[in-house]
């Protein structure tokens, strides 16, 4: 039989809007700072780390391998590889399906995942006529030849040209997606707008009762190190119905339903988990907090609805787990938008879906949208790319562990038409 995963701890950095507390870090900063954390909080060897695996959306030109720089910069030994992964929004998840590969396959016993993404720290470019002057000028022998590569460049070629959310098949963004898959599945804006309230409210609560004192850590900003950020900074716990009713629409003016109150935000943040085999686990006295029972990723048409892609891959970890949606009692859905959520769980339900777009004859099953995301999702908390995948695995298995429920669900949907599900499960 092969080894069952283990999570045996996961921990994130507090996420702030981009911009914000964290606008000096980047995302090499912010994950050292979880990693270095969790092997604190957790009490491994970290000589027993065998890899480091790490998603992040928006490399550093500088350090793309973010992983790598995090054992380099953690004081772990520096006889540990690490790579990174990029699978958009789902690349934690894709991160952690990683690692707990490795460790099925006997590769590995103990190894770290997660992601980290600064939104506040995006390479800029300049334009390919001004970025071929540089190289020019750098091989020029004479200052006269050098000055000359210049000769061919326009004002407008100083123009910086920042990465944006958009896809590069379709051209439209993320929020112009989910406003076509609004429309197309006739969600209100107060559906939607209801939905980001229950997040901002549900995540409030969390942070107030202290249910997050186990999966975020506190960070003390450098260089001057007297703030201290303990609690992510997007949540508005006095939100209400009426304002976010009275936010103008961003990706559709005129006729538009997605705002910035029922989008997720712009945020900078890092998360990790630290995996091993339940063998491994159980020999040196860990206490999991879940274990990693299925996985999958799929794929849908990013002409049709682009944020659809949890629906695909939701059905085939159901199946590689041997359970049903009704076996299911913590549902943790990343939100990129309240439309894509309830988008999600309207395809999820559908007959008609299911037989046209699945190939099967019934629906994956009904999910009442306010059953899932009991400590609110990224729409409150924030979604730090690279990272939400491992945040919200943390926080489904420490639901687990404080309900007692047997079996939990990720679902995450990604550029690219793509989607993640994964299935946990306690002890
Ligand atoms: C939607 C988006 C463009 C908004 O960006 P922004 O304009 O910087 O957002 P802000 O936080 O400044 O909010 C705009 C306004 O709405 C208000 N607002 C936002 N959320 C609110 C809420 N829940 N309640 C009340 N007001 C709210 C803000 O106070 C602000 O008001 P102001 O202009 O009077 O200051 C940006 O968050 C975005 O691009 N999100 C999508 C990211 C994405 O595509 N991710 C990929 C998904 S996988």
């Amino acid at each position: 039989m092969p080894s069952r995963v283990a999570i045996v701890r996961g921990l994130r950095t507090p996420f702030a809007k981009s911009g914000t507390l964290f606008a000096r870090l980047t995302a090499l900063d912010l994950g050292k700072m979880a990693v270095a954390e969790l092997i604190e909080r957790s009490g491994i060897d970290p000589k027993s780390v065998q890899e480091v695996v790490f998603g992040n959306v928006i490399p550093s030109v500088k350090a793309p391998n973010i992983a790598r720089e995090i054992v380099l910069g953690t004081g772990l030994p520096r006889s540990i590889p690490g790579y990174t992964v990029g699978k958009a929004c789902a690349s934690a998840n894709q991160a952690i399906a990683a690692a707990s590969d490795m460790i099925v396959r006997g590769y590995a016993d103990t190894v770290i995942a997660g992601g980290s993404e600064s939104l506040s720290d995006v390479p800029i470019l300049f334009s390919r006529n001004m970025a071929d002057a540089f190289v020019g000028a750098s091989k020029g022998k004479s200052v006269v030849a050098k000055l000359g590569a210049f000769k061919k460049v326009r004002p407008k070629d100083l123009l910086p040209d920042a990465p944006a959310i958009a896809e590069s098949t379709t051209g439209l963004t993320m929020g112009e997606s989910a406003e076509k898959m609004a429309k197309e599945n006739r969600i209100s804006r107060e559906a939607q707008d209801r939905f980001a309230l229950q997040s901002h409210k549900r995540a409030a609560a969390a942070t107030s009762s202290g249910r997050f004192k186990d999966e975020v850590m506190t960070v003390v900003l450098p260089p001057s190190f007297d703030t201290v950020v303990e609690t992510d900074n997007l949540i508005r716990a006095d939100t209400t119905l009426e304002q976010l009713a009275k936010l103008k629409p961003v990706f559709d003016r005129k006729y538009g339903t997605i705002t910035a109150g029922n989008s997720s935000p712009l945020t900078d943040g890092a998360a990790a988990v630290l995996l091993m085999s339940e063998e491994k686990a159980k020999a040196e006295g860990f206490k999991p907090i879940g274990y990693l029972k299925s996985y999958a990723f799929a794929a849908t048409d990013p002409f049709d609805q682009l944020l659809q892609g949890p629906v695909f891959a939701l059905p085939i970890a159901l199946e590689r787990a041997g359970i049903t949606l009704k076996d299911i009692g913590v549902i943790e859905m990343h939100e990129a938008f309240a439309a894509q959520v309830l988008s999600n769980i309207q395809w999820m339900g559908s007959k008609k879906i299911a037989e046209e777009k699945l190939g099967r004859s019934e629906p994956i099953g009904d999910i009442d949208p306010t059953s899932i995301n009991r400590t609110g999702g990224s729409i409150a908390l924030g979604h730090p790319f690279g990272a939400t995948g491992a945040r919200i695995v943390t926080t489904v298995c420490n639901e687990l562990q404080r309900t007692g429920e047997q079996y939990g669900l990720v679902t995450v949907c990604a550029a690219g038409g793509m989607g993640a599900a994964m299935i946990l499960e306690r002890e």
